[in-house]
């Protein structure tokens, strides 16, 4: 059995656990902390080295979800996170203190490649849109189950600000919105991205994905759009992923 640990910083909770790669699922207890405050580099990578060692896991190959844009390693924003990390080598940073075998990138495209592997999905082809709605709006796109990394749909321009700010799980509560506002909002920015985009299907995913028949019927594209499987395991398991399959392509195939 191949075991990695999947690791998925978010603004409120970094979490972590040891997933199988043939079930994608959690083989240990899920591990949380809450995203220190602030949450700066030196706080964040503290809370990793913890769930690493919890999992006496110390060596071993992990994946980390980090919800910036990641280019070569690199944190190119920080929407919810401290602006510190803009600019920051967090692959170097990892690989430096905890093993060379880490793979970095973004938690919607982590939590992405978890749906198109494990989830429901039967038909790959096409153009398919997940978005995760938490305390930010994330997007992954692929194009016949190959990802295009780093795109920011939660970053639309959107009323008097970006799409995320009214149409995030955040927004919903802090603006302690129905079910009927918060999903209107939320119908006109994946209107927006359909039109733009053409996908064939969307996958909504993040915590929320369980409540998907509250919101539903506010969704004038329901006819292609399905709720996420792996709910909020989806960026720990995709984060795992990641890193098995760079340990896949590179020739080192890993058994505990
Ligand atoms: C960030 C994205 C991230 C998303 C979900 C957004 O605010 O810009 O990079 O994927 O939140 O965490």
């Amino acid at each position: 059995m191949d075991k990695v640990l999947g690791i998925d910083v978010g603004a409120t909770g970094i979490k972590g656990a040891i997933v199988d790669i043939t079930e994608g699922d959690f083989v240990s207890e899920r591990i949380k902390y809450p995203t220190p405050k602030p949450a700066s580099i030196e706080n964040v990578l503290d809370v990793i080295g913890k769930i690493i060692r919890d999992h006496k896991w110390e060596g071993k190959p992990f994946g980390v979800g980090f919800p910036s844009v990641i280019k070569g390693g690199i944190c190119h924003t920080a929407s919810n996170i401290d602006d510190s990390w803009i600019g920051f080598n967090l692959l170097q940073a990892l690989r430096q203190r905890y093993t060379q075998n880490v793979v970095l990138i973004n938690d919607a495209d982590a939590a992405g490649y978890a749906e198109l592997e494990y989830g429901s999905l039967v038909d790959k082809q096409g153009i398919v849109i997940l978005l995760t709605l938490g305390t930010g709006i994330g997007s992954a796109v692929f194009h016949n189950g190959i990802l295009m990394p780093n795109t920011e749909f939660g970053h639309l321009k959107y009323k008097k600000s970006v799409a995320e700010k009214y149409a995030s799980n955040k927004a919903r509560e802090d603006k302690d919105l129905s079910w009927k506002e918060w999903g209107k909002e939320l119908d006109a920015v994946i209107d927006h991205i359909d039109f733009v985009f053409n996908p064939d299907l969307f996958i909504l995913g993040g915590g929320i994905s369980k409540k998907y028949h509250k919101y539903s019927e506010f969704l004038t594209l329901r006819h292609k759009i399905v709720p996420a499987k792996l709910l909020n395991k989806a960026g720990i398991v995709g984060a795992a992923l990641a890193m098995h399959k760079e340990l896949m392509e590179k020739g080192i195939l890993h058994n505990v």
